[in-house]
């Protein structure tokens, strides 16, 4: 054992005398710049030959490459733009400048991987919006995420009213996010969001995503979407309309699939007839319908189905008001019920007996949820019963105080300026015998005159 160590050592000691140094021989690494392992079309970058421990020897490279385009024999490869033809290996040695031998290995081959152009996916969380709860939007970009950064937009209408729409950015994300996510807070009407990334010097970008909707079930606006007849459900061949309710023509009817990835304006779908909308049933469907308007407005949305089958369940498309009696039904195409009707709210039987009605006295947030009618082995399709809360009373707060304040004192000091003079009159007039103002003034005044200072929304406070 210690005899073989010595001989390694002696071996060491020897190449060191020979050779004049202790370092091993030169090794050639091929890197990528920026070191992504996955490169998308268009991109640019740079293949770079290094010398490990080459010193300040001048060096001359070559290349070797199973791609169509071989790089020519310097030690850096710039690609401005990267295409399929640069797929491959590359590999590089080094020679010493002026020397025939002293060259290095050919390096380790390094895989150039070129995949077309992404387009990022874009979810929206919820899809439907509930008071006060914010928006999660999260952008997935395919494959090793090396370097991403995260742009985040809304989409509204261009005035001009054609259905071409631009990208607004969304506020803190103008250069780009580095998570993946961006909540929005606040949002309360029907909005559609778009996210797209980028990375890289000069950037590069990737196509947008496809947009995304978050639906508002009931928002105050100027116009409101109303369906008659007013339910979710509708038989194939029924007639059904929906209206833009508001105090201008502006609004269009919109529709758009229930995951929100096409959606297109009534006359691409319906008829219109003035400001109403008239559905196509002859096939089945199911969509979310709202109003749009070209400032980029919009009102409720709604979910409509249409049913080819037998049997529908007769529910409001509107949210319903807490408190409030409503009252679902089940209705067959053409014949009467004649035996027992099942209502399920969440898959939970509620009702079980000849009725085909469903009453509820006065709904509360616990009713909500998604219902279904049963009848002699048919099935309705289900639809979501959204029920709204209307919040307490707002009381006036604080936040009027202020205001309050600079009107109380203003008015005080306007009536108190007149009164002063009054009060300097009288007792110049009357010396030495003080009277007190206030036997001089009104009924009204006197009230509010307390200790020289007539401040009647401040005591109120
Ligand atoms: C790329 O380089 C960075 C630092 O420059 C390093 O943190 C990262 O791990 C490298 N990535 C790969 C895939 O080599
Ligand atoms: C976004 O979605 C992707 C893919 O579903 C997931 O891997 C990632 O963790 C999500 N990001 C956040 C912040 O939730
Ligand atoms: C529409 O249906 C979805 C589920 O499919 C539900 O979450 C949403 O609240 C419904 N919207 C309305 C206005 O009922
Ligand atoms: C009527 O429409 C205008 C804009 O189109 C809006 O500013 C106004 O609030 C609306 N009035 C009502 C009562 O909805
Ligand atoms: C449009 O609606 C009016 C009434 O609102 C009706 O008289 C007329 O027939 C409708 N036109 C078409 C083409 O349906
Ligand atoms: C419906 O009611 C009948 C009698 O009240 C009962 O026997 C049956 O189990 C109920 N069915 C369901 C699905 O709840
Ligand atoms: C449900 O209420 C309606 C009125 O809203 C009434 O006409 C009907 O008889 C009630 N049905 C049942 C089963 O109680």
């Amino acid at each position: 054992m210690g005899h073989a160590l010595l001989g390694v050592l002696g071996l060491f000691l020897l190449n060191t005398l020979l050779y004049g140094h202790a370092e091993g021989p030169n090794k050639a690494v091929v890197t990528l710049q920026p070191n992504w392992t996955e490169v998308y079309r268009g991109e640019r970058i740079t293949l770079r030959c290094e010398i490990k421990d080459g010193g300040d020897t001048e060096w001359e490279y070559e290349w070797r490459t199973s791609s169509s385009e071989k790089p020519l024999d310097q030690n850096e490869h710039s690609i401005t733009s990267v295409t399929g033809s640069h797929r491959g290996d590359y590999r590089c040695k080094g020679r010493k400048k002026h020397t025939q031998h002293s060259s290095t290995d050919w390096s380790d081959p390094i895989k150039l991987t070129v995949s077309d152009k992404l387009q990022p996916v874009l979810t929206v969380s919820p899809s439907w919006l509930s008071a006060g709860a914010s928006v999660t939007l999260n952008c997935s970009v395919k494959g090793p995420s090396a370097g991403w950064r995260f742009y985040w937009y809304k989409t509204v209408p261009e005035p001009s009213g054609n259905f071409f729409y631009r990208h607004e950015q969304l506020s803190g994300s103008s250069t780009g996010t580095e998570q993946d996510s961006y909540i929005v807070h606040g949002q309360t009407h029907t909005a559609r969001y778009v996210c797209r990334a980028r990375r890289g010097d000069p950037e590069y970008s990737t196509y947008d995503s496809e947009p995304k909707f978050v639906w508002s079930a009931d928002i105050p606006s100027s116009a409101s979407l109303t369906v008659s007849p007013d339910r979710a459900q509708h038989f194939t061949s029924d007639s059904v309309s929906l209206s833009c309710e508001g105090n201008s023509t502006d609004w269009r009817v919109m529709r758009s699939s229930p995951e929100g990835r096409y959606w297109a304006p009534c006359s691409t779908w319906g008829t219109m007839n003035g400001s109403t909308c008239h559905i196509n049933t002859d096939r089945t469907s199911d969509a979310v319908y709202w109003c749009e308007s070209r400032s980029g407005e919009s009102t409720n949305a709604v979910n409509i189905t249409v049913q080819d089958g037998d049997m529908i369940l007769l529910s409001p498309a509107r949210p319903v008001t807490e408190g409030h009696s409503v009252s679902l039904s089940c209705k067959l195409r053409s014949q009467t019920f004649d035996s027992i009707v099942f209502f399920y709210h969440n898959e939970k039987v509620i009702q079980n007996d000849s009725r085909w009605e469903l009453n509820i006295s006065a709904v509360s947030k616990s009713d909500e949820g998604f219902y279904k009618c049963q009848h002699s082995g048919r099935e309705s399709a289900q639809s979501w019963m959204s029920v709204q809360v209307i919040p307490a009373v707002s009381r006036p707060d604080s936040s009027s105080f202020p205001v309050l304040l600079i009107v109380g004192l203003v008015c005080g000091i306007v009536l108190v300026i007149p009164l002063l003079v009054l009060f300097c009159y009288r007792a110049s007039k009357d010396s030495g015998f003080f009277r007190p103002v206030q036997s001089e003034s009104t009924n009204a005044d006197r009230a509010d005159y307390k200790n020289g200072h007539y401040s009647p929304l401040l005591q109120a406070q």
